[in-house]
């Protein structure tokens, strides 16, 4: 079950990698002028891998500033969970207000729990149960789009284009799809613009007809236009029950106060980015993983018709697919979308016995968690019954952490499990699918991790024997 295309030399190797260094935390060496920087931008899970496999788990790299590399489930527990008051948003999010404003996920602001509490009941298990049909009928859209093609298809695109349809349909009543070509390349060019903009030293103002300013300005009016579009279409329509309702309703405890037309747009456009792009590199991921293990694909298409024969599988029916479960999970380990966490201490702090200064940046990688040869055997393996119960006993509650951890973990974690444990059965028992001969499997880390050719494949009608 070696998987020898998935980075296989980059992988730390040793089991008995350290977890705490004697003296003071480690520096990793510098490569160039700029620290670790130019390396970095241009490859940065291969100066994150060699940290971790150089120096273990702390270990400081010099980016933009220094920053401190914490990669054992213990440290990201006292970061994310036991002294989350602690960390707070750090420079990196600070830049990505200029796409997402003052959405949830950059909020660093008192008013973040309040609307993280009105976010919150949109995201509830029962809730997302019952738009579970929505993912199906989408999925089967997709699958007729795709079935009957004589050419190779671009499944990230398709994916994409599903969870888009998706996130439109459920969290805002709105068909999405036609625009979905143009939002996804938008959103991908406005990721890749802010991740560029994280790693650069000087910035240029905003006002500067810049290259990259042009550009981001650009793709930043079609998201605009479709988050205006989305909010001028409800005010017409009148309510509805959704998310978008649930925004467009709610009133401050306090004031008595309806959230400011910015701050609507901010959290619809933070939902818009941050419930599709995810999703799709998860799934297009899956869909590269299941096409090199064909044993697995058939144990799910053997799951699935035993567990729904001859119709679509609803929400129960889903979320009791074992075999589904642990490849969404090991989907998840190998390719987490969020492949890194940042914060900024607030305060001196001691992490896994080692003195830190307030306003340390640090950094957190699922990708390295993820990898830990303490936590996961033959890390780089494509192996989903590590999930079974049996293998997952006694395992750190944080080696596995796609979602993050703590009050600001993912609020969209059920919603995005949900759509990956419903379109994955239904699009494998109803194709088969084949990277196209001499594909790469290049992961381009921007905000997300993205396939950065795409998932070319040649894509047929499943036909049982
Ligand atoms: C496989 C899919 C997904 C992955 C891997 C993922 C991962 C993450 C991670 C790691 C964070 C924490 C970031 C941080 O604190 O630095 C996060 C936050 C967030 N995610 Fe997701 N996500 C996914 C899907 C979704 C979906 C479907 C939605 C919405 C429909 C969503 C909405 C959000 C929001 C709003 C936040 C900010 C939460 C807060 O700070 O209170 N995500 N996500």
């Amino acid at each position: 079950m070696e998987d020898p295309m998935l980075l296989p030399d980059q992988a730390p190797s040793s089991p008995e990698a350290p977890v705490v260094p004697a003296g003071p935390i480690p520096r990793l060496a510098k490569s160039g002028p700029l620290g670790h920087l130019s390396e970095f931008r241009d490859n940065p899970l291969a100066v994150l891998q060699r940290a971790f496999r150089t120096h273990g788990d702390l270990v400081t790299i010099d980016l933009v500033r220094s920053a401190l590399l914490v990669s054992h489930p213990d440290g990201v527990k006292h970061v994310l969970q036991d002294r989350h008051t602690n960390y707070g948003r750090p420079f990196f999010y600070r830049r990505m207000k200029r796409l997402v404003g003052n959405g949830l996920l950059t909020n660093d602001t008192s008013s973040w729990l309040s609307q993280r509490r009105l976010a919150s009941p949109a995201f509830h298990r029962k809730r997302i149960a019952s738009l579970q049909g929505r993912m199906v009928a989408r999925t089967h859209e997709t699958i007729a789009r795709v079935q009957d093609l004589r050419t190779s298809v671009d499944m990230a695109e398709e994916m994409v284009r599903l969870t888009l349809g998706i996130a439109g349909d459920t969290l805002f009543s709105i068909d999405l799809l036609e625009q979905a070509k143009e939002v996804g390349e938008a959103a991908a060019e406005a990721l890749r613009i802010t991740n560029a903009r994280g790693n650069q030293i000087v910035l240029w103002p905003q006002a500067m007809p810049t290259p990259q300013n042009v550009r981001f300005g650009r793709v930043k009016a079609v998201l605009d236009n479709v988050v205006a579009d989305v909010i001028a279409e409800r005010r017409k329509s009148g309510p509805r029950d959704d998310l978008l309702q649930m925004f467009m309703d709610a009133e401050d405890q306090d004031t008595g106060e309806r959230m400011n037309d910015q701050q609507l747009k901010d959290e619809v456009l933070t939902m818009l980015l941050a419930g599709h792009e995810t999703t799709a590199h998860a799934l297009s991921w899956g869909l590269m993983l299941l096409s090199r293990h064909p044993e697995v694909v058939g144990r799910m298409r053997a799951e699935l018709d035993a567990q729904s024969p001859h119709r679509d599988p609803d929400a129960a029916t889903v979320m009791g697919l074992e075999t589904t479960r642990r490849v969404v999970h090991e989907v998840l380990r190998l390719y987490p979308s969020a492949w890194l966490i940042s914060r900024e201490a607030l305060d001196d702090d001691v992490i896994m016995g080692q003195p830190i200064k307030k306003g340390t940046d640090v950094l957190m990688s699922p990708w390295l968690v993820h990898r830990h040869p303490q936590f996961w055997p033959n890390p780089e393996a494509f192996l989903p019954d590590r999930f079974s119960p049996e293998q997952s006993e006694g395992r750190h509650r944080m080696a596995w952490l796609p979602f993050a951890a703590g009050p600001r973990m993912c609020v969209g974690s059920n919603f995005a499990l949900m759509e990956m444990m419903t379109i994955l059965p239904m699009l494998v028992r109803a194709l088969e699918f084949e990277l196209v001969p001499g594909y790469v499997i290049d992961p381009e880390p921007t905000i997300t991790l993205r396939p950065r050719h795409g998932i070319e494949m040649n894509v047929r009608r499943f036909q049982p024997n």
